[in-house]
């Protein structure tokens, strides 16, 4: 399920010039450098082979921010069952924060989802992350529930 339609932004650098990106499905090469991602941000991160799974399975698909020299930005995953899209993860590398990257990647997921006629996108995110949870909020989601958690549980 990779048929997104790459898009383009940019996000500043320092001082004044703007990094160009373009949002692609994620390929092999680009994986070492999501894992590095993933072990920044969460506490149980995906691992290469997880990820690799996610490349290879029919049902799921990641969109990564990704610059000219194949630099990794920030990166999101779904999974799509029957009309439901469960999106699995979202992270942006902390230096490109609050630049717009993490709406644009939600963004790929919403347009997706409204093309398909999803009947709903979830996801799940900690009480903490308010982060994560002010972005979901300005993007219209709403809270269904909540889920008792261990410790080592996954959610972020
Ligand atoms: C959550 C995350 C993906 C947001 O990415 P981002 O590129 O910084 O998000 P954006 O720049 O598109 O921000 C969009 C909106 O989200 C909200 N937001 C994002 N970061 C925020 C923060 N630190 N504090 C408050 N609101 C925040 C704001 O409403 C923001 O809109 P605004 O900039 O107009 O105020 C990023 O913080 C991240 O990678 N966090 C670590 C990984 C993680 O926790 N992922 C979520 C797992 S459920």
């Amino acid at each position: 399920m990779t048929n997104f339609t790459p898009t383009i932004g940019s996000v500043p650098a320092q001082p004044t010039q703007p990094i160009p990106y373009k949002l692609a499905p994620m390929d092999r090469g680009l994986i070492p450098q999501i894992a590095a991602l993933e072990r920044a941000c969460f506490s149980v991160p995906w691992t290469e082979e997880m990820l690799t799974e996610e490349l290879e399975s029919m049902n799921s698909t990641c969109i990564v921010a990704v610059t000219e020299d194949r630099e990794v930005l920030g990166y999101a995953g779904i999974t799509v069952v029957l009309d439901e899209g469960y999106i699995n993860n979202i992270a942006v590398a902390r230096k490109y924060r609050r630049m717009g990257l993490g709406s644009d990647l939600l963004g790929v997921f919403l347009r997706f989802a409204k093309a398909q006629n999803l009947a709903f996108l979830t996801l799940e995110v900690r009480d903490t992350n308010l982060a994560a949870r002010a972005l979901y909020h300005k993007f219209g989601f709403e809270e269904v529930g909540r889920r008792k958690i261990r410790k080592e549980g996954n959610a972020q």
